[in-house]
């Protein structure tokens, strides 16, 4: 079972599922458009890991970019170069905060 990082947060994804899709389930903000490797909307960098395209992407990706809405993770571990803040604010954030 492949595990998805984004900084200190990392979840679980199986080896059939859409990168982009398991993002979403995720709940990080992610930029897409096309949702079939023509836009390059939801390219995003890779510092460490593998992922197979199911189908070939159309948009230019450098050699340490993916696009994740047409591909699943190959390797065991997929370190993405993200930002922390595309992640989903924790839901304690707001019941911590006092009432006035
Ligand atoms: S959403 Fe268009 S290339 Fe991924």
């Amino acid at each position: 079972m492949p595990f998805i990082h984004i900084g200190n947060t990392f979840f679980s994804a199986t080896k059939d599922d859409n990168l982009l899709e398991v993002l979403e389930r995720e709940k990080i903000n992610i930029d897409y458009q096309c949702r079939n490797g023509y836009c390059g909307a939801c390219r995003v960098k890779v510092n460490r890991g593998e992922v197979n395209y199911t189908k070939q992407p159309l948009a230019y990706t450098s050699p340490n970019e993916i696009l994740p809405c047409c591909c699943t993770v190959k390797s065991a571990d997929l370190i993405l170069d993200m930002d922390e803040n595309v992640l989903p604010q924790h839901q304690d954030d707001d019941d911590n905060r006092l009432p006035f």
